[in-house]
């Protein structure tokens, strides 16, 4: 297992995984646009067996990481791999002694949310309509000795 960062080949084979797993998912442009036009965006993916199981996204902006997205592929959930990717999320924020790393999910995320509760991401507060199906967001922060 590995984590490197995104390039612009992944693109494709990353916006399908993104397609299967969310149901407003970005598009392919999006993805170039965060590699291409976003100084402060850092994306990675995860290989096993010389094949991209998941991908996130991180802004690192000032004295924190947002992380703006997180995803394994559907058949690959469960066996450790988003883990492996939230604490890339964290090396690096720690690295950089940044203050925290915090991100927004759908309050019915369930799965995400014990990903996040596992490595100690505490809820903060809710975002009311974050979603466009109205749903509210949790805005969640793990905080880092910086
Ligand atoms: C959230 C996601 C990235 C987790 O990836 P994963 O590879 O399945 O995660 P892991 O196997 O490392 O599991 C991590 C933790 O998630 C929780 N978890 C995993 N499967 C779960 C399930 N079926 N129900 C509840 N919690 C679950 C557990 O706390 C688990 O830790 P543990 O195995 O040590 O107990 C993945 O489910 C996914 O891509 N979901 C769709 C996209 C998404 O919702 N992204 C988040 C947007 S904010």
């Amino acid at each position: 297992m590995s984590i490197r960062l995104m390039e612009a080949t992944d693109v494709p084979i990353v916006a399908a995984i993104e397609e299967q797993l969310f149901s407003s998912p970005w598009a392919k442009e999006d993805f170039y646009h965060e590699l291409f036009n976003n100084p402060f965006a850092r994306y990675y993916v995860l290989e096993d067996d010389q094949l991209i199981k998941g991908y996130i996204g991180l802004w690192l902006m000032g004295d924190q990481c947002q992380i703006t997205t997180i995803g394994v592929s559907c058949d690959e959930q469960g066996h450790g791999y988003g883990s492996q990717l939230i604490e890339k999320a964290i090396q690096k924020s720690l690295e950089l002694h940044y203050k925290n790393v915090n991100l927004e999910v759908r309050v019915s995320n369930r799965k995400a949310i014990a990903l996040y509760q596992k490595y100690e991401f505490k809820n903060v507060a809710v975002r009311k309509n974050y979603y466009e199906n109205h749903e509210d967001a949790y805005l969640m922060i793990k905080e880092l000795e910086g």
